[in-house]
């Protein structure tokens, strides 16, 4: 080889060793691959509590049953078309819980203002994100303020859900795979939960894990919508004229077939979204009739508009996380790890001088 060719061997070698590292910085960078849930054999060697093998030997024997949906509940592809409303249940959501709270929404206990119920979509794995929710924003609840999280099903995990459910009682959970495509089915899950256990709830939030909350000027404008003339409400952050993705690798990919048209209708931003429980109603009672997309946010905007719901755009739901602005948003978007909310939170109790003013 000429010394040119061994430069350029070379040059190759070092771009093949920056593209690996960059990959692996991407990697580790997306939680849900750096989340290391415990392999179930060391869960197995590390434990013989009866309890927990019974449990993990239940999850897996559901992993496997509800691995093979039956044919008679998949829509007719050719037939059906997503954000047309039909006469018959094209969306079946043949899912079964696994934990539902009853203690959250209790009638006896649900005091009337502002009868807030937040339902935080989060994935079954992210038991980081929820701790840190619990212990920040997601503790100023009191008998009229409620929180539940919405989860997926995983087996890998399924003896912690166990053990944290069992000590905060706080978890939605159906026995679909917990995966970012099945996003719909925990949205459609969350509504139905709502619509069915906590009717006495007047507002509900819907708001991702990744999110912050800050739950007195949440409290603001509840109090104010209630002082308003029409009190049902879809608000949030206000999506128009957003085009189809057509490109195979993009998180949020459908197909031509599944959707013709270049543009989604108007929708609110699925990471947080404040509706009231009429409004939840509706929702839960159209699904069956709508068939479902992947991407939640938009179902729900071609549900609305059959619908003829009102969107209300409210630029305090921020789809980014703008530190300078967390006294005066409502929702704020991808505040990076559990600690960091932990610190923020605590920043802002600093700057308030430890009184949280509802
Ligand atoms: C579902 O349908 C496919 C083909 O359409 C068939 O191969 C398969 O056996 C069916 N599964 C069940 C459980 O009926
Ligand atoms: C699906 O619907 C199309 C159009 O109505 C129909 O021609 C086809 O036979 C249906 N397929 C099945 C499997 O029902
Ligand atoms: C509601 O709470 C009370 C007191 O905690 C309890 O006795 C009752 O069983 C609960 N009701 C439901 C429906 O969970
Ligand atoms: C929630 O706040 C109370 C004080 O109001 C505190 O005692 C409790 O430890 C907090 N919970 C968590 C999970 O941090
Ligand atoms: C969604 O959940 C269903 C039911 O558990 C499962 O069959 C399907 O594979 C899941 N989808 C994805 C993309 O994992
Ligand atoms: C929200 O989007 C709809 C549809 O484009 C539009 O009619 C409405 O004016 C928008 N609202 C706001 C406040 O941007
Ligand atoms: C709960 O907190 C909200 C916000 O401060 C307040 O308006 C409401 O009165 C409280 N409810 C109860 C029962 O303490």
């Amino acid at each position: 080889m000429d010394r040119r060719a061994q430069h350029i061997v070379r040059l190759l070698l070092a771009l093949m060793f920056l593209t690996s590292m960059l990959t692996m910085f991407l990697m580790a960078l997306s939680l849900d691959v750096k989340f290391r849930a415990t392999p179930l054999d060391e869960i197995l060697k590390s434990t013989t509590e009866k309890t927990v093998l019974l449990a993990i030997n239940t999850a897996f024997s559901l992993a496997n049953s509800i691995t093979n949906v039956p044919n008679e509940t998949m829509t007719n592809k050719t037939a059906v078309k997503p954000g047309e409303l039909f006469g018959k249940n094209v969306n079946l959501h043949p899912y079964i819980y696994i934990r539902k709270p009853s203690t959250i929404c209790n009638s006896t206990g649900y005091n009337p203002d502002p009868n807030l119920l937040i339902l935080v979509k989060s994935n079954v794995l992210q038991i980081g994100r929820r701790m840190a929710i619990r212990a920040t924003w997601g503790n100023l609840t009191n008998t009229s303020i409620h929180i539940a999280f919405l989860l997926g099903y995983s087996p890998l995990v399924e003896s912690f859900i166990k053990m944290e459910y069992n000590v905060h009682k706080d978890l939605v959970q159906e026995d679909f795979i917990d995966r970012y495509r099945n996003n719909t089915l925990k949205t459609i899950m969350g509504f139905n939960w709502a619509a069915s256990y906590c009717r006495q709830a007047k507002f509900v939030l819907f708001v991702d894990d990744d999110y912050y909350v800050n739950i007195p000027n949440l409290i603001n404008l509840i109090k104010n919508i209630r002082k308003s003339k029409n009190q049902n409400v879809f608000i949030g952050h206000n999506q128009t004229h957003t085009e189809v993705q057509r490109n195979k690798n993009n998180k949020w990919y459908v197909s031509t077939e599944d959707y013709p048209n270049t543009n989604w209708p108007p929708f609110i931003s699925g990471g947080s979204m404040l509706l009231s429980m009429d409004i939840v109603t509706k929702f839960a009672n159209t699904f069956p009739y709508v068939k479902m997309i992947t991407l939640d946010d938009v179902y729900l905007g071609m549900v609305a508009k059959i619908l003829k719901i009102k969107l209300t755009h409210d630029k305090r739901f921020s789809i980014r996380f703008v530190r300078k602005k967390l006294d005066t948003l409502i929702t704020s978007h991808d505040y990076g790890s559990p600690n960091d909310l932990v610190h923020e939170f605590n920043r802002l109790l600093q700057m308030k001088k430890g009184k949280i003013n509802f």
